[in-house]
């Protein structure tokens, strides 16, 4: 018998092991998300993915299917929770869309686009954080890292290097460089580096390549983050077989 349980209504199958967001990308169901990444684990710390289920929040990246279920995602609420914590990651970095180099291929902005997101609607709180330019391939803006510490998780799991910590609490936290002075360039990152692919904003980039390609022609110019995630899953299931 199929293992189930219902999103909003509809049937999910799910294999043993999945979480409640794995398994809804394999059926085609979007549920946003920004710390979690396929090949990363979960880390629970955006609270983008959020579901409730009996009365209770929970985030569907970290907790599993269970037959039966009845789970909650698209609800006004849950829509307006996932506005309201997109609104504050860009009031408590510096993001200026329009001029960064990750523009239309910045998982923050898509998302942001995706959620109906048209203003920041709280006060912008213009933290004053460090850029680190010192590498020679690689540069680190700490304005547009929301700590999702995909990359320190990148470096470790994939990289071997451990290049990157978070230190610090709540918005006073902040991505630090392991390395004798603290700065990219005594560390032993490399542009082709993981971590530097799985970082969703424009923090961590590859220097002399972001305007390779124009903006209005990147990835999330041409289709919506929802709809270019499912057919990558989708892609990726069939891969994985
Ligand atoms: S994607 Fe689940 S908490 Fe961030």
């Amino acid at each position: 018998m199929t293992n189930a349980f219902h999103l909003d209504g509809l049937e999910v199958p799910f294999q043993e092991g999945q979480t409640i967001l794995q398994a809804a990308l394999a059926a085609g169901r979007y549920i946003p998300h920004l710390c979690w990444h396929p090949d990363l684990g979960p880390h629970g710390s955006c609270r983008l993915c959020t579901v409730v289920i009996s009365g209770r929040p929970f985030s569907s990246c970290t907790q599993p299917a269970m037959k039966g279920q009845a789970v909650a995602c698209r609800t006004p609420e849950l829509n307006g929770m996932r506005k309201a914590i997109m609104q504050m990651l860009f009031v408590e970095g510096n993001h200026h869309c329009p001029s960064c180099e990750k523009s239309g291929n910045c998982r923050l902005q898509a998302t942001a686009y995706d959620l109906g997101m048209q203003d920041s609607h709280f006060p912008h709180q213009f933290p004053k954080r460090e850029r680190d330019m010192s590498h020679p391939d690689v540069f680190l803006d700490r304005d547009r890292c929301i700590r999702c510490e995909r990359c320190v998780r990148a470096s470790r799991i994939y990289d071997g290097k451990d290049v990157f910590g978070v230190h610090g609490r709540g918005m006073h936290s902040t991505l630090a460089v392991n390395s004798p002075s603290g700065l990219l360039a005594d560390s032993q990152i490399a542009p082709e580096d993981r971590s530097i692919q799985a970082c969703p904003t424009g923090a961590l980039m590859a220097k002399r390549v972001g305007f390779v390609v124009p903006i209005g022609e990147r990835v999330y110019d041409r289709e919506p983050i929802s709809v270019l995630e499912l057919r990558k899953y989708a892609a990726e299931e069939v891969h994985h077989g």
